[in-house]
């Protein structure tokens, strides 16, 4: 018979597995992903490519910030996998593309009246989804300090200034991201 404290530590063990650090838990996907070599096939006949850069991964915003490989495939907890009912690879991007929206909720709102949404919406499985413009493995950091920055010398602005340089923000927001 297990005594009741080992019981306890064999628990605390098996927890403590489980609450390993992620870039841990990435490491043990990126043991057969970091490998070329395997793909998965689908219903319509096409094959693709499961490796994951592991050097572009640690690079990515995503990596380099602890977001774990299971954060976004989240049905994945061992091998083999469950299995794959995709139809074709597009299926498959449209499956995991919606993973964006629990820590992307502005972003996700603002694309559900764009343009792009409204095709997808309407049936048209090739109009643009957040990992065809932002692939979530390789994607890099978009924004920089200078937006924090600006923001910190605001408090010494006069007012009228203050909405100059919100107006003119505006826009550029506008221009240099339209889609969202
Ligand atoms: C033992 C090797 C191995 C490990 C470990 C592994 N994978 Fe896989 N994975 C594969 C192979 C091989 C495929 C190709 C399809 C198949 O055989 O299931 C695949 C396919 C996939 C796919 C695409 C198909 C699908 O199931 O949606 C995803 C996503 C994926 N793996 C994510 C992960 C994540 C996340 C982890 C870590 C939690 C992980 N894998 C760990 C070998 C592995
Ligand atoms: C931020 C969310 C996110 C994270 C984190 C993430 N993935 Fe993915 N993954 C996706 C999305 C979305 C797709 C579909 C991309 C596409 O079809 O263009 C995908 C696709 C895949 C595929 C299918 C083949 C491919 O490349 O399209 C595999 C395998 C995979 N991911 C494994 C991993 C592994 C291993 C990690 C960790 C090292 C990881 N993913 C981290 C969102 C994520
Ligand atoms: C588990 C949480 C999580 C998920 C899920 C997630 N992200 Fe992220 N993402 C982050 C974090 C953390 C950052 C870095 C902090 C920041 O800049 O907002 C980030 C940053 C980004 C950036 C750069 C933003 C910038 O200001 O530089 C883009 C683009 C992005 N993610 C796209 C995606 C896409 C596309 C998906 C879905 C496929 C996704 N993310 C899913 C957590 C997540
Ligand atoms: C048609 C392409 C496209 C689609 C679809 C798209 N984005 Fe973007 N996104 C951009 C562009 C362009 C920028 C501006 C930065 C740049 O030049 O890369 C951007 C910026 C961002 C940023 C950083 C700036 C900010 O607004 O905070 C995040 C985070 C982001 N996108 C997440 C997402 C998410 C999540 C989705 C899906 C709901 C998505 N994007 C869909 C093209 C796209």
């Amino acid at each position: 018979m297990i005594h009741p404290l080992e019981r306890a530590l064999l628990l605390g063990s098996a927890l403590l597995v489980l609450a390993a650090p992620t870039a841990l838990r990435a490491q043990e996907c990126l043991d057969c992903h970091g490998e070329p070599g395997s793909s998965v096939s689908f219903k319509s006949g096409e094959n693709r490519d499961v490796t994951v850069d592991r050097k572009a991964w640690e690079a990515s915003v995503h990596g380099s910030m602890g977001v774990a490989c299971t954060d976004c495939h989240t049905e994945i907890k061992e091998y083999p996998h469950p299995e794959v009912t995709d139809k074709t690879a597009r299926d498959l991007t449209l499956r995991f593309y919606t993973s964006c929206q629990q820590c992307h909720e502005d972003q996700f709102k603002k694309t559900l009246d764009s343009v792009h949404q409204r095709a997808l919406a309407a049936g048209n499985k090739k109009a643009a989804v957040c990992a065809d413009c932002h692939h979530p493995h390789t994607q890099k950091k978009i924004t920089d300090d200078k937006g924090l920055q600006r923001e910190g010398k605001l408090d010494q602005t006069s007012a009228a200034t203050k909405k100059t340089i919100d107006k003119v923000a505006g826009k550029i927001k506008k221009t240099v991201n339209p889609k969202h």
